[in-house]
């Protein structure tokens, strides 16, 4: 099994004090995606986050803020969540033997999301208010109660999903762009820091433009202000105010970056392109990535044969009840040999 931690020991604050915890995080496929390369006319590829053990990239940064914490006594941690960072601190909790608590919306979390971290044993508590709301009260939460906190305010979280650049860069280099969803917009700033780290170590020549993508309904980043109702169907970043806002902009402002809003429609009909023109059902927040570069190239803003890698950050599957609303549902059809023969001859 590969174990994140050791794999890149001399680039992670691990020490021989530091209990090493592994799910089999990491190493995700880099997936060249030919079809949509032709279609838009650079070289893309994705970076296939969902494949990590809780299905998203979180597991990267949880994977070392939970050993972290091991490693400084704590009885137990605790997080905000639009559901990813639930179901992964959950899991991790569950291996280390310590207790999770999660704060997250109701009813704006995805169902797969929120089993998860309900089965891997937290206690989830869900409130009447949005995740901007939870991560305010989860921070006083942590100080009153002792316990870690493992949003993305904590380092270590986002140390860890520095490893998601590093991949990238032991496999193709550094490539010419980096797309990415941006919520509380701590992966983007964790994959510009991997990136500087690894150019610190002469490892790669130059930094890719960060682009982060946000939804039309929740883009504090792109507009300049934040959110006070954020809405969208993306529910993983449906945030208003994000915490590491001023990283996110020195990352895209250094780099020579941007920011961008796609609407909903949008990211539904990247979700069902990029599944069923490369095999790929990732969530509706990591389509945004996809969305975004359709856009670009209808302005005319996305130049030819660029290396791109957008990150999908986490797999479809978490989410089923979206595609009942894009209207995708089965053909019935009579249990008969010849009616199904002609269903596929009409297909
Ligand atoms: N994509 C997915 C699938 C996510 O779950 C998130 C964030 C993001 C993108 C955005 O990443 O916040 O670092 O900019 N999910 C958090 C959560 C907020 O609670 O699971 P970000």
């Amino acid at each position: 099994m590969v174990c994140l931690l050791e794999k890149y020991a001399e680039y992670f604050p691990v020490t021989s004090k530091t209990p090493i915890l592994s799910l089999g995080e990491g190493n995700t496929p880099l997936i060249p995606l030919d079809n949509l390369s032709l279609k838009l006319g650079v070289e893309l590829y994705a970076k296939c986050e969902g494949l990590n053990p809780t299905g998203s990239f979180k597991d990267r940064g949880m994977v070392l803020a939970v050993s972290k914490a091991l490693e400084a006594g704590a009885s137990g941690i605790i997080c905000a969540s639009t559901g990813n960072t639930s179901a992964s601190a959950a899991a991790y909790a569950a291996k280390a033997g310590i207790k999770c608590h999660v704060v997250l919306p109701a009813g704006k979390v995805a169902r797969g999301k929120l089993i998860q971290a309900l089965i891997y044993g937290a206690n989830v508590l869900a409130i009447h208010g949005n995740f901007d709301v939870a991560l305010d009260m989860t921070r006083k939460l942590a100080d009153d109660l002792g316990l870690d906190i493992v949003n993305s305010v904590n380092p270590y979280r986002l140390w860890g999903q520095r490893s998601g650049a590093w991949e990238v860069c032991d496999e193709i280099g550094a490539p010419d762009w980096c797309v990415l969803p941006v919520g509380n917009a701590g992966n983007i700033s964790a994959y510009w820091a991997g990136f500087v780290q690894y150019r610190r170590a002469g490892l790669i020549a130059s930094i890719p433009r960060m682009i982060g993508i946000q939804a039309k309904g929740a883009a504090p980043l792109v507009m300049g202000r934040p959110f006070e109702k954020p809405e969208t169907v993306a529910t993983a970043i449906r945030i208003g105010n994000p915490v590491n806002a001023k990283k996110a902009m020195a990352a895209v402002k250094s780099s020579k970056g941007m920011f961008l809003a796609v609407s909903d429609e949008e990211i539904l009909i990247a979700q069902k392109d990029l599944a069923s023109s490369e095999g790929i059902f990732a969530e509706p927040a990591s389509c945004a990535t996809l969305a975004g570069l359709y856009k670009l190239r209808k302005q005319g803003d996305l130049p030819k044969k660029v290396r791109v890698v957008m990150v999908l950050t986490g797999n479809g599957l978490k989410d089923p009840e979206i595609v009942g609303k894009m209207i995708l549902s089965p053909n019935e059809v009579a249990a008969e040999y010849e009616t199904l023969r002609e269903a596929i001859l009409s297909c």
